[in-house]
Protein backbone atom coordinates (compact mmCIF):
# COMPACT_ATOMS: atom_id res chain seq x y z
CA UNK A 1 0.00 0.00 0.00
CA UNK A 2 1.45 3.41 -1.03
CA UNK A 3 0.88 6.01 1.22
CA UNK A 4 3.28 8.91 -0.21
CA UNK A 5 2.69 12.44 -0.23
CA UNK A 6 0.14 11.44 3.12
CA UNK A 7 0.78 12.82 6.79
CA UNK A 8 -0.42 10.54 9.49
CA UNK A 9 -0.28 11.58 12.98
CA UNK A 10 -0.22 8.92 15.48
CA UNK A 11 -0.93 9.28 18.95
CA UNK A 12 1.29 7.17 21.59
CA UNK A 13 4.01 6.47 19.25
CA UNK A 14 6.46 6.28 22.38
CA UNK A 15 4.79 2.93 23.26
CA UNK A 16 4.97 -0.22 22.28
CA UNK A 17 2.11 -0.92 19.62
CA UNK A 18 2.17 2.89 18.65
CA UNK A 19 5.60 2.16 17.45
CA UNK A 20 4.91 -0.60 15.53
CA UNK A 21 1.86 1.83 13.81
CA UNK A 22 4.14 4.38 12.80
CA UNK A 23 6.87 2.24 11.42
CA UNK A 24 4.05 0.29 9.26
CA UNK A 25 3.05 3.83 7.80
CA UNK A 26 6.54 5.08 7.00
CA UNK A 27 7.34 2.08 5.44
CA UNK A 28 4.55 2.62 3.38
CA UNK A 29 5.69 5.97 2.32
CA UNK A 30 4.09 8.08 4.76
CA UNK A 31 5.35 11.37 6.33
CA UNK A 32 4.61 10.54 10.52
CA UNK A 33 3.51 12.40 13.19
CA UNK A 34 4.35 10.31 16.07
CA UNK A 35 3.66 11.90 19.46
CA UNK A 36 4.81 11.71 22.95
CA UNK A 37 4.03 12.20 26.04
CA UNK A 38 6.14 11.69 29.02
CA UNK A 39 8.27 9.02 27.13
CA UNK A 40 10.63 9.36 23.76
CA UNK A 41 10.30 8.93 20.26
CA UNK A 42 13.47 10.25 19.07
CA UNK A 43 14.89 6.75 18.35
CA UNK A 44 11.76 6.39 15.79
CA UNK A 45 11.71 9.52 14.46
CA UNK A 46 15.89 8.44 13.70
CA UNK A 47 14.90 5.45 12.31
CA UNK A 48 12.16 6.69 9.92
CA UNK A 49 14.74 9.40 8.99
CA UNK A 50 17.71 7.09 8.18
CA UNK A 51 15.57 4.98 6.92
CA UNK A 52 15.11 7.71 3.80
CA UNK A 53 11.41 8.30 5.17
CA UNK A 54 10.55 11.65 6.72
CA UNK A 55 9.56 11.77 10.63
CA UNK A 56 8.84 14.47 13.58
CA UNK A 57 7.87 14.63 17.19
CA UNK A 58 5.32 16.00 19.05
CA UNK A 59 4.21 15.78 22.33
CA UNK A 60 1.02 16.60 23.88
CA UNK A 61 -0.94 15.68 27.40
CA UNK A 62 -4.12 13.96 25.60
CA UNK A 63 -5.68 14.59 28.91
CA UNK A 64 -5.73 17.89 28.12
CA UNK A 65 -8.34 18.73 25.39
CA UNK A 66 -6.67 22.17 24.17
CA UNK A 67 -3.44 20.38 24.11
CA UNK A 68 -5.09 17.85 22.09
CA UNK A 69 -6.15 20.74 19.84
CA UNK A 70 -2.77 22.48 19.47
CA UNK A 71 -1.10 19.22 18.63
CA UNK A 72 -3.52 18.59 15.38
CA UNK A 73 -2.54 22.24 14.63
CA UNK A 74 1.21 21.63 14.30
CA UNK A 75 0.85 18.43 13.06
CA UNK A 76 -1.26 20.11 10.41
CA UNK A 77 1.25 23.35 9.61
CA UNK A 78 4.48 20.29 9.75
CA UNK A 79 3.44 19.41 5.68
CA UNK A 80 0.39 21.92 5.48
CA UNK A 81 -2.07 19.14 5.75
CA UNK A 82 -3.15 16.08 7.81
CA UNK A 83 -4.54 12.92 5.85
CA UNK A 84 -4.71 10.42 8.67
CA UNK A 85 -5.02 10.59 12.30
CA UNK A 86 -4.17 7.30 14.69
CA UNK A 87 -5.73 7.93 17.88
CA UNK A 88 -3.48 4.84 19.82
CA UNK A 89 -2.83 6.69 22.65
CA UNK A 90 -3.83 4.59 25.48
CA UNK A 91 -3.76 3.34 29.63
CA UNK A 92 -4.51 -0.15 30.87
CA UNK A 93 -4.48 -0.34 34.55
CA UNK A 94 -6.36 -3.23 36.75
CA UNK A 95 -8.30 -2.41 39.24
CA UNK A 96 -11.50 -4.61 40.51
CA UNK A 97 -14.16 -2.60 40.74
CA UNK A 98 -15.19 -2.79 44.40
CA UNK A 99 -12.06 -0.61 45.03
CA UNK A 100 -12.44 1.63 42.14
CA UNK A 101 -12.22 5.08 43.01
CA UNK A 102 -13.96 7.47 40.49
CA UNK A 103 -10.34 9.53 39.99
CA UNK A 104 -8.79 6.00 38.64
CA UNK A 105 -12.13 5.60 36.32
CA UNK A 106 -11.65 9.52 35.07
CA UNK A 107 -8.21 8.89 34.10
CA UNK A 108 -8.58 5.88 32.19
CA UNK A 109 -11.63 7.37 30.83
CA UNK A 110 -10.12 10.79 30.14
CA UNK A 111 -6.84 9.33 28.36
CA UNK A 112 -8.23 6.37 26.23
CA UNK A 113 -11.48 8.07 25.03
CA UNK A 114 -11.98 11.60 25.72
CA UNK A 115 -8.67 12.37 23.77
CA UNK A 116 -9.93 10.70 21.29
CA UNK A 117 -13.05 12.45 20.74
CA UNK A 118 -10.83 15.72 21.71
CA UNK A 119 -8.32 14.78 18.46
CA UNK A 120 -10.78 13.55 16.12
CA UNK A 121 -12.80 16.91 16.43
CA UNK A 122 -9.86 18.88 15.93
CA UNK A 123 -8.83 16.55 13.20
CA UNK A 124 -12.26 16.78 11.65
CA UNK A 125 -12.03 20.36 11.21
CA UNK A 126 -8.92 20.13 9.07
CA UNK A 127 -9.81 17.08 7.18
CA UNK A 128 -13.12 19.11 6.01
CA UNK A 129 -11.46 20.23 2.80
CA UNK A 130 -9.88 17.30 1.24
CA UNK A 131 -11.25 14.29 3.25
CA UNK A 132 -9.24 11.71 5.48
CA UNK A 133 -9.18 8.90 7.86
CA UNK A 134 -9.44 8.48 11.85
CA UNK A 135 -8.67 5.66 12.89
CA UNK A 136 -9.44 4.20 17.15
CA UNK A 137 -7.42 1.55 18.60
CA UNK A 138 -9.82 -0.39 20.26
CA UNK A 139 -9.66 -3.68 22.21
CA UNK A 140 -11.22 -6.79 21.92
CA UNK A 141 -12.09 -5.72 25.66
CA UNK A 142 -14.35 -3.34 23.92
CA UNK A 143 -17.10 -6.15 22.97
CA UNK A 144 -15.81 -8.91 26.20
CA UNK A 145 -14.75 -7.57 29.24
CA UNK A 146 -11.86 -8.77 31.13
CA UNK A 147 -11.64 -8.67 35.31
CA UNK A 148 -10.28 -5.66 36.51
CA UNK A 149 -10.62 -3.75 33.43
CA UNK A 150 -14.54 -2.51 33.78
CA UNK A 151 -12.78 1.08 33.17
CA UNK A 152 -10.68 -0.01 30.44
CA UNK A 153 -13.37 -2.21 28.57
CA UNK A 154 -16.15 0.49 29.10
CA UNK A 155 -13.82 2.92 27.58
CA UNK A 156 -12.76 1.01 24.89
CA UNK A 157 -16.73 0.32 23.83
CA UNK A 158 -17.89 3.81 24.13
CA UNK A 159 -14.66 4.26 21.41
CA UNK A 160 -16.17 1.64 18.92
CA UNK A 161 -19.55 3.45 19.25
CA UNK A 162 -17.35 6.96 18.92
CA UNK A 163 -16.20 5.98 15.71
CA UNK A 164 -19.35 4.79 14.32
CA UNK A 165 -21.27 7.74 15.67
CA UNK A 166 -18.22 9.99 13.93
CA UNK A 167 -18.41 7.88 10.79
CA UNK A 168 -22.16 8.90 10.41
CA UNK A 169 -21.52 12.59 10.57
CA UNK A 170 -18.33 13.17 8.93
CA UNK A 171 -18.99 10.88 6.32
CA UNK A 172 -20.38 13.05 3.82
CA UNK A 173 -16.72 15.45 4.07
CA UNK A 174 -15.10 12.43 2.77
CA UNK A 175 -13.66 11.54 6.57
CA UNK A 176 -13.64 8.10 7.35
CA UNK A 177 -13.57 7.04 10.93
CA UNK A 178 -12.91 2.96 12.30
CA UNK A 179 -11.51 0.83 14.84
CA UNK A 180 -8.87 -1.78 15.42
CA UNK A 181 -9.71 -3.82 18.01
CA UNK A 182 -5.76 -6.37 19.09
CA UNK A 183 -5.97 -9.03 20.96
CA UNK A 184 -2.63 -9.62 23.25
CA UNK A 185 0.21 -7.90 21.52
CA UNK A 186 3.39 -9.02 21.74
CA UNK A 187 5.84 -6.43 23.88
CA UNK A 188 9.41 -6.90 25.11
CA UNK A 189 9.92 -9.15 27.80
CA UNK A 190 6.18 -10.49 28.00
CA UNK A 191 6.84 -14.41 28.51
CA UNK A 192 8.55 -13.49 31.35
CA UNK A 193 6.01 -10.55 32.75
CA UNK A 194 3.48 -13.08 32.16
CA UNK A 195 4.40 -16.47 31.23
CA UNK A 196 0.45 -17.77 32.29
CA UNK A 197 -1.22 -14.69 30.51
CA UNK A 198 0.72 -15.29 26.77
CA UNK A 199 0.59 -19.69 27.49
CA UNK A 200 -3.30 -19.30 27.63
CA UNK A 201 -3.27 -16.97 25.13
CA UNK A 202 -1.33 -19.52 22.74
CA UNK A 203 -4.04 -21.83 23.06
CA UNK A 204 -6.58 -20.38 22.69
CA UNK A 205 -5.33 -18.75 19.51
CA UNK A 206 -6.87 -20.03 16.17
CA UNK A 207 -3.31 -18.65 14.98
CA UNK A 208 -1.24 -20.18 17.69
CA UNK A 209 0.82 -16.60 18.67
CA UNK A 210 0.56 -13.24 20.31
CA UNK A 211 0.10 -10.17 17.85
CA UNK A 212 2.84 -7.97 16.96
CA UNK A 213 2.74 -4.19 16.80
CA UNK A 214 2.53 -4.38 13.05
CA UNK A 215 0.39 -6.74 12.99
CA UNK A 216 -1.92 -3.61 14.48
CA UNK A 217 0.19 -1.55 12.32
CA UNK A 218 -0.70 -3.56 8.41
CA UNK A 219 -4.74 -2.78 9.29
CA UNK A 220 -4.31 0.63 10.51
CA UNK A 221 -2.21 1.72 7.31
CA UNK A 222 -5.29 -0.28 5.57
CA UNK A 223 -7.39 1.52 6.58
CA UNK A 224 -6.08 5.25 6.10
CA UNK A 225 -5.24 3.91 2.06
CA UNK A 226 -7.57 3.71 -0.53
CA UNK A 227 -8.34 0.31 -0.33
CA UNK A 228 -10.44 1.34 2.27
CA UNK A 229 -12.33 4.01 0.49
CA UNK A 230 -15.20 2.57 1.00
CA UNK A 231 -15.13 1.08 4.31
CA UNK A 232 -16.00 3.83 7.64
CA UNK A 233 -17.76 3.03 10.90
CA UNK A 234 -16.26 -0.80 11.48
CA UNK A 235 -14.24 -2.05 13.64
CA UNK A 236 -11.39 -4.54 12.45
CA UNK A 237 -10.45 -7.15 14.71
CA UNK A 238 -6.79 -8.16 14.78
CA UNK A 239 -6.44 -11.29 17.42
CA UNK A 240 -5.25 -14.42 15.70
CA UNK A 241 -9.12 -15.77 15.77
CA UNK A 242 -9.65 -15.36 19.35
CA UNK A 243 -13.18 -13.67 18.78
CA UNK A 244 -13.97 -16.71 16.62
CA UNK A 245 -13.91 -18.75 19.55
CA UNK A 246 -16.76 -20.53 21.10
CA UNK A 247 -17.29 -19.16 24.73
CA UNK A 248 -19.22 -22.19 26.14
N1 LIG B 1 -1.02 -4.16 24.70
C1 LIG B 1 -2.04 -4.85 24.20
O1 LIG B 1 -2.02 -6.09 24.14
C2 LIG B 1 -3.24 -4.09 23.69
C3 LIG B 1 -4.34 -4.84 23.23
C4 LIG B 1 -5.44 -4.15 22.72
C5 LIG B 1 -5.43 -2.75 22.69
N2 LIG B 1 -4.36 -2.06 23.16
C6 LIG B 1 -4.40 -0.59 23.06
O2 LIG B 1 -3.32 -0.16 22.25
C7 LIG B 1 -2.90 1.15 22.65
C8 LIG B 1 -1.40 1.16 22.88
O3 LIG B 1 -1.10 0.19 23.89
P1 LIG B 1 0.42 -0.21 24.25
O4 LIG B 1 0.35 -1.60 24.74
O5 LIG B 1 1.33 0.14 23.15
O6 LIG B 1 0.67 0.75 25.51
P2 LIG B 1 2.00 1.51 25.99
O7 LIG B 1 3.22 0.84 25.47
O8 LIG B 1 1.85 1.65 27.46
O9 LIG B 1 1.86 2.94 25.31
C9 LIG B 1 0.88 3.84 25.74
C10 LIG B 1 1.05 5.15 25.01
O10 LIG B 1 0.03 6.07 25.45
C11 LIG B 1 0.64 7.31 25.77
N3 LIG B 1 -0.09 8.02 26.84
C12 LIG B 1 -0.52 7.50 28.01
N4 LIG B 1 -1.12 8.47 28.72
C13 LIG B 1 -1.06 9.61 27.98
C14 LIG B 1 -1.49 10.96 28.17
N5 LIG B 1 -2.14 11.38 29.28
N6 LIG B 1 -1.26 11.87 27.19
C15 LIG B 1 -0.61 11.49 26.08
N7 LIG B 1 -0.18 10.25 25.85
C16 LIG B 1 -0.39 9.32 26.79
C17 LIG B 1 2.06 6.95 26.22
O11 LIG B 1 2.90 8.09 26.03
P3 LIG B 1 4.26 8.31 26.90
O12 LIG B 1 4.82 6.95 27.21
O13 LIG B 1 5.14 9.12 26.00
O14 LIG B 1 3.85 9.05 28.13
C18 LIG B 1 2.41 5.81 25.28
O15 LIG B 1 2.93 6.31 24.07
C19 LIG B 1 -3.73 1.49 23.88
O16 LIG B 1 -4.84 2.29 23.49
C20 LIG B 1 -4.19 0.14 24.38
O17 LIG B 1 -5.39 0.22 25.11
C21 LIG B 1 -3.27 -2.69 23.67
Amino acid sequence: MDLSGRTVLVTGASGNIGHGIARRFAEAGAAVVAHHFGGSVDSLVHEIRAAGGQAAAISADLTDENDCARMVDEATAWRGGLDALVNNAGVQPVQPLADMTAEQWREVVDTNLTSAFACTQAAATVMRERGGSITHIASIEGTRPAPGHAHYSASKAALIMHARSAALEYGRFGIRVNTVSPGLISRPAIEHDWPDGVRRWQEAAPLTRLGTPEDVGNACVFLASGHAAWITGHDLVVDGGVSARPTW
